[in-house]
């Protein structure tokens, strides 16, 4: 796909299909209509007349025109002009992108010069905005269906603008272009069937990746895993056939003085839940199980590919949980990286188990911050559905920060408290702490078995088990793996201080 720009009237243009977005307010929409009615023809007119549209929100209106230049419009509400935000602009973005691939038209013009002119965003931000969310609209995993050969593909989008901003607008469709790119490849692995993702691939496919955008990977067999004492990694991956990997990422190294943040992702590339095994209906879904390791390798991606000026440092432990005659059973009692000991009630809390290991050997690099990503609780999908992931640290500061990023992209988090109450809900009567906590507040229990294991760091957990994966879809994320997380760190990365 092709997004590029053009300074021109929309009057001027020749394309198979236009979209343009006209907002509400009776003096906008009047001036739209004549617009319009100026550059197609008077059906346009009768359409805006007729008061059956009337540019609502999201609310869309086609018509054929009878221009020789451009017979398909698709005119798209936006609502009030006061109103606006930046994820109103995304959605309709994505409601364009996809009625022209709907209409299987091989290239599209957007119209924006109206958004441009009335919003208070700037035109780098609209055009990152338009061309993040029309990719991502468009995006279906389709890596295992036989290619249909009739119909065209969309493989160009340009934005038109009469404003003389194309340089912003040219440098945000980079940006946007990137975000989506790196959003889409977290996206892929966390789709990949666990035939072709487990730990050995997941790390060459890290390492894949960060050949072609610049960052380093480093990657730790069984061997090693067990050499270095991660007793959390090797214990869950025992019941499988596939060793574990444990993925080192680093970008920036030059920019370590000022500061280092890890990134944390559980990778667990398909959770049967091993020895506590999980009902069968809905398993499959547990593919996912590796997204926290999927958004650290999609933010890598990006924040190499933009140049951020950052240290930044990706720990993914990577483990197929699975139920054999060797597996870790309950009762069992694991010694984790830094000494500390936790009993195994349930072996299908891995996530827990493999991140100790993860948290506590981010130490050997003095981050200031550690974020980590994991589809660690249903009980976090429970209470916030899949509108926002779940967060809970001990610095809130960062905290703040990563909500504020949240709102911005809409990739939202919301938090929840980590009180000292809470931690005696995962006390062991044989080792220091007990891998589950019994029926209530799963998703907190959970963050508090993980702080048992930091460092002297700022933390903070995002529970993304709800997010990760949608069985319906959103305005610009289709149905499946979303690739949640990684336009909230970039967004974070760009602006922590
Ligand atoms: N990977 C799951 C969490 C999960 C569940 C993610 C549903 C997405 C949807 C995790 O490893 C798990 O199995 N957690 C258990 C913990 C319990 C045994 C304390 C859970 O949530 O049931
Ligand atoms: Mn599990
Ligand atoms: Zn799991």
């Amino acid at each position: 796909m092709i997004i590029k720009s053009v300074r021109s009237a929309i009057r001027s243009i020749s394309s198979e299909f236009i979209a343009t977005f006209v907002f509400q307010d009776e003096k906008l929409f009047n001036q739209s209509s004549r617009v319009l009615t100026e550059a197609f023809d008077p059906s346009v007119n009768s359409a805006f007349a007729s008061k059956d549209f009337s540019a609502k929100e999201g609310e869309t209106l086609f018509v054929y025109t009878n221009s020789k230049k451009s017979s398909r419009l698709f005119i798209i509400g936006l609502g009030e002009s006061k109103k606006l935000t930046i994820e109103k602009i995304r959605r309709v973005a994505a409601t364009a992108a996809k009625k022209a691939k709907a209409l299987k038209v091989g290239s599209a013009v957007f119209d924006i010069s109206e958004i441009e002119s009335i919003s208070s965003f700037s035109s780098e931000e609209l055009a990152v905005a338009i061309s993040e969310a029309s990719l991502l609209s468009l995006y279906k995993y389709d890596k295992y269906i036989s290619k249909e050969k009739n119909g065209k593909k969309l493989t160009s989008i340009t934005l038109c603008t009469t404003s003389k901003n194309i340089k912003s607008i040219q440098s945000g469709i980079h940006t946007g272009q990137v975000i989506a790119e790196a959003t889409i490849h977290a996206r892929n692995v966390t789709n990949a069937p666990g035939s072709e993702i487990y730990p050995e691939t997941l790390a060459k496919e890290t390492i894949r990746i960060g050949k072609k955008a610049g960052f380093s990977v480093t990657v730790f067999n069984r061997k090693k895993i067990s050499q270095l004492g991660m007793g959390g990694v090797i214990g869950v991956s025992k019941g499988s056939e596939k060793e574990p990997r444990f993925i080192t990422l680093e970008y920036g190294k030059q920019f370590k003085k000022h500061g280092t943040i890890a990134l944390v992702g559980k990778g667990v590339t398909f959770d049967t839940g091993g020895i506590s095994i999980k009902p069968s209906a809905g398993m499959a879904e547990m593919k996912m199980d590796m997204g926290g390791a999927a958004a650290v390798i999609g933010t890598f991606d990006a924040v190499s590919r933009l140049k951020l000026k950052r240290h930044i440092v990706g720990l993914i432990p990577s483990v197929e949980n699975m139920p054999s005659g060797s597996a870790v059973k309950p009762g069992d009692i694991i010694r984790h990286y830094n000494g500390k000991t936790s009993e195994v009630d349930n072996t299908d809390a891995e996530g827990r188990l493999i991140l100790a290991d993860a948290l506590s050997y981010a130490e050997t690099f003095k981050p200031d911050v550690v974020i980590d990503l994991a589809t660690l609780t249903g009980a976090c999908v429970v209470a916030l559905g899949h509108y926002a992931s779940g967060m809970m640290g001990n610095d809130q500061q960062v905290m703040d920060a990563l909500s504020t990023a949240g709102d911005k992209t809409y990739d939202r988090v919301w938090q929840l408290p980590l009180y000292d109450e809470y931690e005696k809900l995962i006390k062991s009567d044989v080792a220091d702490v007990k891998n589950v906590g019994g029926r209530w507040a799963g998703a907190i229990t959970a963050g508090w078995f993980l702080k048992k294991f930091i460092g002297d760091y700022k933390w903070v957990h995002l529970d993304i088990a709800g997010t990760v994966i949608l069985e319906e879809s959103q305005d610009y994320i289709p149905r499946g793996g979303s690739g949640a997380g990684v336009r909230l760190l970039v967004e974070f990365l760009k602006n922590w201080k």
